[in-house]
């Protein structure tokens, strides 16, 4: 069995580690941009090979997508990581191109593989991907839940000072410090109801540390996990290839589940040799049901489908673009947008707000003298990215060039004439 690893920064080259010595896949390899670093990467772990004693074959390469072929696995880690202080979602304006480029050519060359999003905020990069392959929605997975699940056990653990191995439980919802669902109520240990064992209290904890339990980390290491995000995903990869059909939260595509639809966001899955194989209804509560709902909206109102359709219909209408540029622009372009207004969307949580953020972003835009200009937040995602290309699978190039293509898109929809002008207050202090 073969596995590509899209991306050799930390998590991916852990996942890759962790897929040799459990002996998941016959073969990894490694991709990256970043000159001789997958290559590197496979080399050293190679070198432990006899040490450690295993005999998965790691190969790297430097962009070569020949070498991916036929892999029956591809893992997306490519992107930018958070810093401290940021949330996953404000990654998307760089992450998106990304994202969308490695999926097509991942494609091409392993047409019939799974593919696994990391990449974050990864609710949105798999419906990115989905959309940009077009695959069929068992065959796109987001590892998000896997990962929470397994904080969620651990703080479960230290909580009632027992084994995490005894310990089952589930994370569900968005892969977002505020969207992620712990099901407190229905975790157990060793099948004894764990809500019947600490006080509502200490469970409240353990949701809560849970649910930062990523921002938890990338304060204490100055950048996003690895260790437990690679082994995650070599979990979800070995359900997959030893076609285990396994129980795992995974983000996938809805189509009326959990009465929702055009979306991906984090549900249990049965995840064997077809990848998404079954998406499991769990009886929600209320609480439970508003919760998901919440998290849904949130995703939905800033990212995905209501997003978008709601971007489209305040595009078409008010600023009179035809069809085709719309198709052209919107893409990358509101993308690029999101990550310039995300935070003001998320106090708000309000279309309205949305609607006004959006007028705020393109009349700046287009005064782009504004301090908070999209220009401006363009430069500092640079300068930001640059602390991250030695460590990760994105080269400055690479970001300069995506910038300068949401830039050309972004004054592509600017030169149309707009009906009217905007009077908004000020909604980003
Ligand atoms: C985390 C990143 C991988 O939660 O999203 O650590």
């Amino acid at each position: 069995m073969k596995v590509t690893i899209i991306g050799a920064g930390n998590v991916g080259s852990t996942c890759a580690e962790v897929i040799a010595t459990q002996a998941i896949a016959s073969e990894v390899v490694l991709l990256d941009i970043k000159e001789g670093f997958a290559e590197g990467k496979a080399l050293d772990m190679m070198q432990t090979s006899t040490t450690i004693g295993f005999g998965t074959k790691i190969i790297g390469t430097t962009g070569d997508y020949s070498k991916t072929s036929d892999s029956d696995v591809v893992v997306i880690t490519s992107g930018i990581p958070r810093k401290p202080g940021m949330t996953r979602e404000e990654l998307i304006g760089i992450n998106a191109g990304i994202v969308k480029t490695v999926s097509e050519n991942v494609l091409k060359h392993s047409p019939n593989t799974i593919i696994v999003v990391v990449s974050n905020p990864m609710d949105t990069m798999t419906y990115l991907a989905l959309k940009s392959t077009g695959l069929p929605k068992n065959r796109v997975i987001g590892m998000g839940g896997a990962l929470d699940s397994s904080r969620f056990k651990t703080y479960l653990s230290q909580a009632l000072d027992r084994p995490a191995n005894d310990i089952h439980g589930m994370v569900i919802g968005g892969h977002g410090d505020t969207t992620m669902i712990p099901l407190t109520r229905l975790a157990t240990y060793n099948g004894l109801p764990i809500s019947d064992l600490i006080s509502e209290e200490e469970l409240g904890n353990v949701a809560s540390s849970t649910m930062v339990g990523g921002a938890t980390l990338t304060k204490l290491l100055g950048t996003s996990a690895w260790y437990a995000p690679g082994a995650s995903v070599a979990f979800l990869v070995k359900s997959i290839l030893n076609d285990e059909k396994r129980i795992i939260p995974c983000s996938v595509f809805l189509d009326g589940e959990y009465n929702q639809d055009d979306i991906c966001i984090g549900v249990p899955c049965i995840i064997g040799k077809n990848g998404c194989e079954k998406i499991i209804n769990l009886n929600l509560n209320d609480q439970e049901s508003q919760r998901y709902n919440a998290g849904v909206n949130l995703n939905y109102t800033l990212f995905d489908g209501l997003g978008r359709r709601f971007t489209y219909k305040i595009l078409k209408e008010q600023f009179a673009l035809s069809e085709l540029q719309l198709r052209e622009t919107i893409e990358t372009t509101i993308l690029q947008l999101y990550s310039v207004y995300f935070n003001v969307a998320q106090l708000k949580e309000s279309t309205e707000i949305f609607k006004q953020a959006l007028a705020v972003s393109i009349e700046r835009q287009r005064r782009a003298e504004s301090a908070f200009s999209y220009g401006q937040s363009n430069k500092l995602a640079v300068l930001n990215a640059q602390d991250d290309v030695t460590n990760d699978s994105i080269s400055l190039l690479q970001i300069n060039q995506q910038l300068d293509n949401a830039r050309r898109d972004l004054n592509l929809l600017l030169n149309e004439p707009m009906d009217q002008q905007f009077q908004v207050e000020t909604i980003v202090n």
